[in-house]
């Protein structure tokens, strides 16, 4: 598919012909996303419901005739080159530590890779709970399948998985598969049933009477990484000592929330609040798509409202900023419901607001937030956009 390119395509082509003294042949993106409800329930074999952004991580491209792989981030103003039969981790650019995962995992799934030039750069606010990190991987993947004529040739929730590989093993962090799921398969005006488990997915149009709202806390993040990991920890534990008493249970998924009431003295308390969490998230997750089938924007936005209260008060994985960036967003009459979203410690809230109301919404933030936090904070209105795509440069 070729189409005219924007601005942003355009300034890459020429940063790629400053760089490379060359044209190059396609365009790669791949979005970021925003979570409207199902936090923390991926790696619980659950139940997710996230929307692509318009934001995204792009790379314009030339394949090689060899095994080179020569890249240049914009964003970092840094160059980077490697060898697809010579990967290894770079411990001074972590960017492009995500485009050499990407390699090696489509190279372990059997897939012959060619070598390529580069240029990307990307307008998803990093550490911020927007998903640029997978957005990086599955630009990066469709880069590598393009240049070698394979894209396409992967099923997207193969795609999806191998980007979770190269981020669980190469890059080192402990994600679900949430945030490159929706990278690839993401649509337009939509939001994505994702089944985490059986990893079937199923499109929930986001009404015309709905708008989103994401305020980014800007606020630092940096014990995010060791608190999801313990918060994994902390439900794997509640699985074992539940299994003692129902054998059939595979995961939290598994587990009703009476089951949990009749079984709660078993488990320590902090456990407890946990797997309560989990359980009640995952039953929110579904009835919310009901409400957004029905066009029943005020229960859609009570149960955004009920999981922030329970990721606040019961997985804990809140923060003062983000508690007052939702505060901010809720006051608003327009507003249906808000909650943080993505892993949480900091990062952004999103809203479901009434079309009209996303001014009131981002006033209330700029007046509310700064005053309880002394940050100041950014603001982006979004739709459900398309997921990752390329383009051929014409
Ligand atoms: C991060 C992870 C996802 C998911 C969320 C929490 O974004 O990358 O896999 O676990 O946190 O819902």
């Amino acid at each position: 598919m070729s189409e005219l390119l924007d601005a942003r395509t355009e300034q890459l082509v020429t940063e790629f012909g400053r760089r490379f003294g060359d044209t190059p042949t396609h365009v790669s993106r791949g979005p970021g996303r925003v979570n409207l409800i199902g936090e923390h329930t991926d790696y619980n074999d659950g139940f997710v419901l996230p929307v692509a952004l318009e934001r995204d991580v792009r790379f314009v491209i030339r394949p090689r005739a060899d095994r080179s792989v020569r890249l240049y981030s914009v964003d970092f103003d840094e160059g980077f080159t490697f060898d697809l039969d010579k990967i290894a981790y770079d411990g001074d650019r972590l960017w492009a530590n995500y485009i050499q995962g990407m390699a090696a995992s489509l190279q372990r799934e059997g897939l012959d890779l060619v070598g390529l030039d580069a240029v990307l750069s990307g307008n998803i606010p990093r550490a911020s709970g927007l998903s640029s990190s997978a957005a990086l991987e599955i630009a990066a993947a469709e880069a590598f399948l393009t240049a070698a004529g394979k894209h396409g040739v992967l099923a997207g929730t193969r795609l999806a998985q191998l980007a979770q590989r190269a981020e669980n093993e190469f890059v080192g962090v402990n994600c679900g598969i949430m945030d490159q799921f929706i990278s690839v398969l993401g649509k337009k005006n939509h939001a994505l049933l994702i089944d985490c488990r059986s990893l079937d997915y199923e499109l929930v149009p986001v009404p015309p009477e709905a708008a989103l709202v994401i305020g980014n806390t800007r606020a630092s993040r940096s014990l995010a990484n060791s608190a999801y990991n313990e918060r994994r920890w902390e439900c794997e534990t509640g699985v074992g000592l539940l299994q003692e008493v129902l054998p059939g249970i595979r995961s939290l998924r598994d587990v009703t929330s009476e089951q949990l009431e009749t079984h709660r003295q078993r488990l320590p308390e902090r456990v407890y609040r946990r797997c309560q969490h989990v359980v009640s998230e995952n039953a929110r997750v579904l009835q919310m798509v009901e409400a957004l089938r029905n066009g029943d924007l005020s229960t859609a936005g009570r149960l955004m409202n009920a999981s922030h209260t329970s990721l606040r008060d019961h997985y804990e994985v809140s923060s003062p900023a983000l508690d007052a960036m939702v505060d901010a967003m809720q006051s608003v009459p327009g507003c249906y419901g808000a909650r943080l979203t993505g892993a949480g410690f900091g990062g952004c809230a999103v809203a479901l607001v009434r079309p009209g109301a996303e001014q009131a919404v981002a006033d209330a933030i700029f007046e509310q937030y700064p005053k309880v936090t002394n940050i100041w904070p950014e603001v982006y209105v979004t739709t459900a956009a398309d997921g990752a795509r390329v383009t051929e440069i014409k």
